[in-house]
């Protein structure tokens, strides 16, 4: 059932449960008041008849003076006078006053009570006219009653319909920013982060809704990162194909040829008996197939760094190294590689932040010299890339690069830091890892390499 309607059904269940308690209040105070009055009323009217019937004397109009009382109360609200004959027979009685809006029959039942009815003998020298009895009749007190509760239901009915439309309508109003709130979670949940919901309201609301819009910007936000992310890395993943495709085409292409050309010359020098020469040729193809190895390996390291990673974080970055001064021999790198071996995936995000911050230094900074670290302080593993190359610029861009390293780091819940360096020549860049203590393996040296690649 919705909010709303359970709190209006709430509202009106206490209000009916006052109404029935008030009736009840009503219908307890009518019974006392019609039982008192009726009580009364025979009281009052039993001593006047006490009193008349010690003025009627005997003789020769008793029976017209028992008649005038009788008569006596004729119009009276409560009290009906009769005069009953030796034989049991109402022979006389007053006329009540009829109830001016006479009571349904069931509110007369409700309050009538037990009939009050009281007897008077006549003097002894009377007894052959008969007894007078004396009889409540509470209709008329009844339809006062039933007139006074008519007034108050009219009165509390007013005030329940009112309080009860009044509610309704200032729920209506403080349970809509609540609806809008509903329909923008729906949205959210069908992946629309645009939903906004304005933050007006009581305080609390508010907080609820500034949460929630603090929610929605930061899911919008990091779907775009995921969006940029993607594209990012389908460019990069590009870039990374052409690249080697050019390096195969490049650096594979001639020494293919160039094999192909020497393995063709050799029959021609076999049937001439240049042994020398063939002995040359044959070198020849040696070094053009070792030259393939070095690059293909260059390549395949590139393609798979786990498999670079087999022996050891230290070597990976001795090749990683190695890559590099083959490419810009003027750099300086100096390394200091923790020997130890840890968990595969604590080795592979370390290879890959100290290949991307190589990688960067290289691309963006134009060092002289590139230090790369990994050291385990305690339970943590230290990495930190530096360069003395032209820092970060105000004009530095959004890569790929510090994102995944970002997340890498983060996945093994560690932390992450790029700066320049406090010098204000190059770049420091910083990452630390927690070491499970499971991580570390049996054959742990701990013997650091610390070496300078000039
Ligand atoms: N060592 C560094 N020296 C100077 N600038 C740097 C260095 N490292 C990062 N930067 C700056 O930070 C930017 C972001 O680096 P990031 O690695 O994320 O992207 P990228 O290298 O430009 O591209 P990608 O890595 O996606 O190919 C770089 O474009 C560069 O401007
Ligand atoms: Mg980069």
């Amino acid at each position: 059932m919705p909010l709303r309607r359970r709190l209006l059904a709430l509202i009106a269940l206490v209000l009916a449960l006052c109404l029935i308690a008030g009736g009840a209040l009503s219908y307890w105070n009518g019974l006392r008041k019609v039982d008192l009055e009726m009580s009364s009323g025979i009281d009052v009217a039993s001593s006047a008849i006490s009193d008349a019937l010690s003025t009627i004397a005997s003789g020769g109009d008793a029976r017209g003076q028992v008649l005038r009382l009788l008569s006596s109360f004729d119009g009276d609200r409560h009290i009906k006078v009769s005069l009953v004959s030796p034989d049991g027979k109402s022979v006389n009685a007053s006329h009540l006053l009829p109830p001016v809006d006479p009571p349904p029959h069931w509110l007369y039942w409700l309050l009538s009570g037990t009939p009050r009815e009281r007897t008077f003998d006549l003097p002894a020298d009377l007894k052959q006219i008969g007894t007078i009895t004396i009889a409540a009749d509470s209709h008329n007190e009844v339809s006062e009653v039933w007139e006074d509760l008519k007034l108050k239901f009219v009165i509390v009915g007013s005030f329940c319909a009112i309080v009860f439309g009044l509610i309704y309508a200032s729920l209506g109003r403080a349970l809509r920013p609540l609806e809008q709130l509903s329909s923008a979670l729906d949205r959210v949940g069908e992946g629309d982060y645009t939903a906004h919901v304005s933050e007006d309201g009581p305080d609390d609301l508010k907080r609820i809704y500034r949460a929630f819009n603090r929610m929605a910007e930061q899911l919008q936000d990091s779907e775009q990162r995921n969006q940029r992310l993607n594209e990012q890395l389908s460019t990069v993943q590009e870039e990374e194909r052409s690249e080697i495709a050019r390096d195969l085409h490049d650096e594979i292409g001639p020494f293919l040829f160039a094999a192909d050309v020497d393995a063709q010359a050799i029959p021609s020098l076999v049937s001439r008996q240049a042994s020398d020469e063939v002995v040359d040729r044959s070198k020849a193809i040696r070094q053009s197939v070792k030259h393939m190895q070095v690059h293909l390996r260059g390549v395949l390291s590139r393609l798979r760094p786990a498999h670079l990673i087999d022996q050891g974080l230290a070597i990976a970055v001795e090749q990683l190294v190695a890559f590099w001064k083959a490419r810009r021999p003027q750099i300086d790198f100096q390394m200091d590689i923790e020997d130890e071996r840890f968990a595969t995936a604590i080795e592979e995000v370390a290879f890959r932040i100290l290949q991307e911050g190589t990688s960067n230094a290289v691309r963006h900074g134009q060092p002289g010299t590139i230090g790369l670290t990994a050291r385990r302080t305690g339970e943590i593993l230290r990495i930190v890339v530096s360069d003395d190359g032209s820092g970060i610029t105000a004009k530095t861009t959004r890569g790929f690069g510090l994102a995944g390293m970002r997340e890498r780091v983060a996945s093994l819940d560690g932390r992450f830091s790029i700066s320049d360096q406090e010098n204000g020549k190059g770049v420091m860049l910083i990452v630390e890892i927690p070491l499970p203590s499971a991580s570390a393996s049996g054959n742990n040296k701990h013997k650091p390499i610390t070496t300078s690649a000039a």
